[in-house]
């Protein structure tokens, strides 16, 4: 497959160092001008007067964009809440379960490790535990869902599957899970969808999905200023979900109280529907297209170069490249190798250990072009020599 055209203009939206090859997208994002614009505009509008930014229409224009957001991602904004991250949203919902000892969570071996820790930390405070499903690679749905199933027990009192895995960049058939947990044990085992990918990468993200809870960043590929995300929550747990932070609208329930944090930077919320606006501007599915040719394409240069099989595609713009045994095996080590990328490559990718080896991944966005790729393709043969 050769290199998508690029889209006329689109790299001059961004302001990315040009000298570094930015093949990481989808860790933190990357902010467009236009959205980075709106977002001063709003912190000059809160330094011309805080008292009155923070009491005038705050709480008008922060549910606005909620309805904006939850609209994009086919949520009911009145079961969603904007929160800062996934990682807020997730120990938000931990928070609301009242787990106890005995208890059983399930989550996968391709699961955001900073969601197992807080699912650990909970466990060790209640004397619940962690149960890992262990999720072939390919991409056979069936054996994603026998997986999941496999660990749910008796005492499982949730299971938290990705929509789109960070380390291996896979599709989970979450939908299917979804049904498939219900069939086996009702509403006593709640399911939580960690779609921290999914806004602008997957149409509709959350309906039909039908989980109990949801989380998605909109600050990934959604071009939203960082510390932009959802919480969406099925009606029967509306009213367990409380903030993490105590503050003035405590008793106004959910939403509200996970929305109103005092004083809070409430700029990247506001800022966000811009973020979309450029979204659609480019053309979604035009955007789409590009990302997903070129994260291909260029998995397909690198695992050539250093002769090793890749994963079924995805259709995603994040590939990954399995890297040769004994490159990045353990994590301390695949921290070290990416660090190394970066300092001596100036090329910033995502590189993570699973099972034992190393998972190059690979984001591509509209500001990448084949050269970005190339970089790596020609530099990092040699750079695991010499490692
Ligand atoms: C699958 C998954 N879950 C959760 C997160 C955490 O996102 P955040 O740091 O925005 O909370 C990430 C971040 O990359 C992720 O990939």
């Amino acid at each position: 497959m050769s290199a998508p055209e690029p889209i006329p203009g689109a790299r001059l939206l961004f302001s990315n160092d040009a000298a570094v090859a930015q093949l990481n997208h989808g860790s933190f994002g990357l902010v467009p001008i236009a959205v980075q614009r709106a977002q001063q505009r709003l912190r000059d509008e809160v330094e011309a007067n805080p008292p009155r930014f923070f009491s005038v229409g705050l709480e008008a224009r922060v549910a606005h964009v909620r309805r904006h957001l939850a609209a994009f991602v086919g949520a009911d904004p009145d079961l969603t809440a904007l929160v800062d991250n996934a990682t807020t949203g997730t120990s938000t919902v931990l928070a609301g379960l009242d787990l106890g000892g005995g208890d059983e969570v399930v989550t996968t071996d391709h699961g955001y490790g900073a969601v197992d820790l807080a699912v650990d930390v909970l466990c060790r405070r209640t004397g619940a535990s962690r149960r890992v499903a262990r999720v072939p690679l390919g991409d056979d749905d069936d054996a994603v869902v026998e997986a999941v199933l496999d660990a749910v027990t008796g005492r499982t009192r949730l299971v938290i599957v990705d929509h789109i895995t960070a380390t291996t960049a896979r599709v989970l058939p979450v939908r299917r899970i979804v049904e498939a947990v219900r069939a086996r044990a009702g509403e006593r085992v709640a399911v939580l969808v960690d779609a921290a990918h999914a806004p602008g990468l997957l149409p509709d993200p959350v309906a039909g999905i039908g989980a109990d809870f949801w989380v998605g960043n909109l600050h990934k590929w959604a071009y939203a200023p960082r510390g932009t995300a959802l919480l969406s929550v099925a009606p029967r747990w509306r009213e367990r979900m409380r903030s993490l932070v105590v503050s003035w609208s405590e008793e106004a329930g959910f939403p509200d109280s996970l929305e109103w944090l005092g004083a809070h930077d409430y700029t990247p919320w506001l800022a966000a529907p811009t973020g979309l606006f450029v979204l659609r501007s480019l053309g979604i599915d035009a955007v789409h297209r590009h990302n997903a040719a070129l994260a291909e394409h260029g998995q397909a240069l690198l695992a050539e170069v250093l002769d090793v099989t890749v994963p079924p595609r995805t259709g995603l713009p994040m590939t990954v490249v399995p890297l040769p045994q004994g490159a990045g095996a353990d994590q301390t080590a695949a921290t070290a190798l990416r660090r190394r990328i970066s300092d001596d490559l100036a090329t910033e990718v995502g590189l993570a250990s699973w099972r034992g080896r190393g998972y190059l991944r690979l984001s591509a966005q509209v500001y990448n072009r084949e050269e970005d790729f190339q970089r790596l393709v020609e530099g990092l043969p040699k750079l695991l020599r010499r490692s």
